[in-house]
């Protein structure tokens, strides 16, 4: 089955392109029918350009006024597009209750840490000061408590020694750009459920 994405962004956009590149090849049985973004200077706006994905840009003055009323226009946009998931690749707003009840279980964000360790936006940074030997990637649905949703898939990355802060982030987004895609190929084939207790199932291939 094909389903149809609206990726919201903020920034680069490099999982976007990942995803782009991943449909392009055949690896993701998905279509992007509208990327957001949440200023108008998001680089990955370009990606949505050059793929010939259209684009709604949201200006910062839209949420600081009323951020409900802007996930409620984002929402508005993505079902008229009939969107099946929200795809969030580096945004950097909160996902609100408008768009968690248009799309119960169906917000998905990158998380660059194993959840729940660290949390937030500072996550590698925060791995690589502590020390751990081993963070990863994470993939969840998003819900109303921050980086708390149900798990969809993880994967590590060792910190090796004496990698920097640099070396670490540049390996946790190769992951994140080979596994978000893999992710949404996992939604597309219609096998990921979420159980009663919010535990994630996937059934096998
Ligand atoms: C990624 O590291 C993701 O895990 C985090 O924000 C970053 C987005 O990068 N939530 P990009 O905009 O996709 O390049």
């Amino acid at each position: 089955m094909s389903i149809r994405l609206g990726v919201l962004i903020s920034g680069t956009g490099s999982n976007l392109k990942a995803i782009l590149d991943a449909i392009d090849a055949g690896r993701l049985d998905a279509q992007v029918a509208l990327v957001v973004a949440s200023r108008p200077s998001a680089g990955g706006l370009a990606f949505a350009a050059a793929a010939g994905v259209e684009t709604l840009s949201m200006s910062p003055e839209v949420y600081a006024a009323d951020p409900l009323a802007a996930d409620s226009v984002i929402a508005h946009e993505l079902q008229k597009r009939q969107v099946d998931y929200v795809v969030m690749a580096g945004y950097m707003r909160m996902v609100r209750a408008p768009l968690l009840q248009a799309f119960p279980n169906r917000v998905v964000n990158l998380h660059p840490a194993l959840l729940p360790s660290f949390q937030g936006a500072h996550a590698i940074e925060q791995a690589w000061k502590r020390g751990v030997k081993l963070t990863g990637v994470t993939v969840h649905f998003a819900n109303e408590v921050y980086d708390q949703g149900p798990i969809i898939v993880q994967r590590a990355v060792a910190v090796e020694e004496g990698m920097s802060r640099e070396e670490l982030e540049a390996a946790i987004h190769a992951v994140e750009h080979v596994l978000y895609p893999e992710a949404l190929q996992l939604l597309a084939q219609g096998r990921v459920h979420v159980l009663d207790d919010a535990r994630v199932q996937i059934d096998p291939a």
